[in-house]
């Protein structure tokens, strides 16, 4: 099967697809930027799941549902704090994706979309952060997997413009 990768410029609390990712800190109950978002857009609903996920360690991943949001599920991820780059940033960041693709795997999911996990307020470099997606997410798609769709969600046109020139054509 031939999987579709596609960036995008959107907020992801807008997307209908079966998981959209969620750039989360290590409690998963909840911060700013995407993470605040998805929460608003989700309701409480959403943190009182999180609240029985008992956290989340860098690198690693958990499913909640969706509740308000058109997405059926949250997979909740925790990107790597950007501490200059020598603290092993490049192998969580490529674990979050693992991890996230791992459970759509599990669960059967056919689409998903990431958000540029660590690049806002970890401060990971977006274009670094945004080889180690596209690399990881075709290496596991290159393996038997249930996602025929897979989202680089970006809120911002410069990071679509990376996205763009680093994604396989077709
Ligand atoms: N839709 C899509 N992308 C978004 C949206 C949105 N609605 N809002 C922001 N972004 P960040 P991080 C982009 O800071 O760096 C939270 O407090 C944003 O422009 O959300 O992994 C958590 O609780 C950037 O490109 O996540 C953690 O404490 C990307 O999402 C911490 O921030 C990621 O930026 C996680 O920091």
């Amino acid at each position: 099967m031939r999987h579709r990768l596609d960036a995008r410029q959107a907020d992801i609390t807008t997307l209908a697809v079966d998981a959209i990712v969620n750039a989360a800190n290590s409690s998963l109950l909840g911060g700013g930027g995407v993470d605040g978002a998805i929460h608003r857009a989700a309701g409480p609903e959403l943190v009182a799941e999180c609240r029985l996920l008992g956290g989340c360690r860098t690198g690693d991943a958990k499913i909640t549902g969706g509740h308000r949001l058109p997405a059926r599920h949250v997979i909740h991820t925790v990107g790597p704090v950007w501490r200059g780059g020598e603290y092993e940033e490049a192998a969580l960041l490529a674990s979050c994706y693992r991890r996230c693709l791992q459970l759509a795997r599990t669960h059967r999911l056919r689409s998903i979309a990431f958000p540029c996990i660590s690049t806002g307020i970890f401060g990971f470099p977006a274009e670094p952060a945004a080889r180690i997606a596209v690399d990881t997410v075709c290496r596991e798609l290159e393996q038997e997997h249930t996602l025929e769709r897979v989202i680089f969600c970006c809120f911002s046109a410069d990071d679509r413009a990376i996205y763009q020139r680093l994604l396989p054509p077709g």
